[in-house]
C-alpha cells in the first residue's frame, strides 16, 4: 500500500470498510449522479483518452468509459488501494472503454506528458495535501488544448456530520478535508494560476435520498472523515457521536427517506494550445 499520509488529508479512504460503504451507499446516491452532471458540463468524445484523478472506486471513469466507447481509453488514478479494488472488481460494461486503475498520488502520476484529451477530478482536490501541485500535474498530462473538468463542494452533503462531531469537541477527530474549491471565484483563480485558460465555474444543486432513513444516514456519516476515527473512541464517546449525528439527520427526514442536499462548484477549463 502507498504511504498516504504525506499526500492526503483523508486517510480513512484507505480502509476496506469505508470503501465498501462508499460503493454501496455513497456511490449510487451521491457520486454517480454528480459524475453525470460533471460529464454533461465537460463531455468526453468518442475515442478520446481520459484521465480520472482521485477516481475513488472509478466513479467518473466508468461513466466516461460509456461515453468514449470501445475506441477510447481511461486511466483512473487514486491513492487508496481499497477504493481502487472496488473499481477493479466492477464488471466491465459492454461497449465501454477499458479502464486501467493506477495507485498513485495525484501529484506524482506515473503517466507520460501530454497523453490525455480530457481530465476530471470529482471531489478529490480538497482531500489532497497539495491541490495546487495536483492541478499542475494534471496540466502536464493533458495534450495542448486538452480539457479539464473539476468538481468541489460548495455545500457538502456530509458537512452536517462534520459540524455535529466538531461540536462534541473530541480531540481525536483527526485531519479533515480542506475548503479548497468551496468559493467559486477562488476556485477559478486557482485553476487559472495553474496555467489553464477559459476557466468557467458553475454551481449546481442535487438532493440525494437515503431511503434507509436515519440508520443509513449513520452508515454514511461513519464512513466520512467526520467520524473516521470512531473505532478509536471510547464506547460512550462513540454513542455521543451517533446521538449527535442522529439529531443532525432528524430534520432532514421526509416520507421517502433522509434528504441530503449538496451544491457543487463545477469548473471547466483548457490547457493552452
Ligand atoms: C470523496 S472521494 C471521491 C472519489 C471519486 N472521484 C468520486 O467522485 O466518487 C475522494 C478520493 O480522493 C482520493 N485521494 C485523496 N488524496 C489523494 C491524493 N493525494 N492523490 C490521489 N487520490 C487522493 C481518496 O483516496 C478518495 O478515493
Amino acid at each position: 500500500m502507498t504511504e498516504t499520509s504525506a499526500f492526503t488529508r483523508s486517510p480513512h479512504f484507505g480502509r476496506d470498510a469505508t470503501a465498501a460503504t462508499y460503493r454501496d451507499i455513497h456511490l449510487p446516491r451521491v457520486f454517480t449522479p454528480w459524475a453525470r452532471v460533471l460529464l454533461e458540463i465537460v463531455p468526453p468524445r468518442a475515442g478520446e483518452r481520459v484521465l480520472d484523478v482521485a477516481t475513488g472506486p472509478g466513479t467518473v471513469a466508468r461513466e466516461a468509459a460509456k461515453l468514449v466507447g470501445p475506441d477510447g481509453s481511461i486511466k483512473a488514478v487514486d491513492i487508496s488501494a481499497a477504493m481502487l479494488a472496488v473499481g477493479r472488481d466492477w464488471p466491465p460494461e459492454p461497449g465501454a472503454a477499458p479502464i486501467d486503475y493506477i495507485e498513485a498520488p495525484a501529484t506524482e502520476m506515473p503517466l507520460n506528458n501530454e497523453a490525455f484529451d480530457v481530465a476530471y477530478c470529482q471531489q478529490g482536490l480538497q482531500h489532497m495535501a497539495d491541490p495546487y501541485a495536483a492541478l499542475q500535474e494534471i496540466k502536464r498530462l493533458l495534450k495542448p488544448g486538452g480539457r479539464l473538468g473539476v468538481a468541489l463542494w460548495q455545500q457538502s452533503p456530509f458537512g452536517l456530520f462534520r459540524q455535529a462531531v466538531a461540536e462534541l469537541g473530541l480531540p481525536e477527530s483527526g485531519p479533515q478535508p480542506s475548503d479548497f474549491g468551496r468559493d467559486p471565484a477562488a476556485l477559478a483563480q486557482a485553476i487559472h494560476s495553474a496555467g489553464f485558460q477559459g476557466v468557467q465555474v458553475q454551481s449546481r444543486q442535487l438532493v440525494s435520498i437515503l431511503e434507509g432513513g436515519i440508520q443509513q444516514g449513520l452508515q454514511v456519516a461513519i464512513a466520512t472523515s467526520a467520524a473516521a476515527r470512531m473505532q478509536e473512541l471510547r464506547p460512550e464517546q462513540q454513542e455521543a457521536v451517533r446521538a449527535v449525528i442522529t439529531r443532525a439527520l432528524e430534520p432532514l427526514v421526509q416520507a421517502d427517506g433522509v434528504h441530503l442536499t449538496s451544491i457543487a462548484n463545477i469548473a471547466s477549463a483548457q490547457k493552452p494550445s
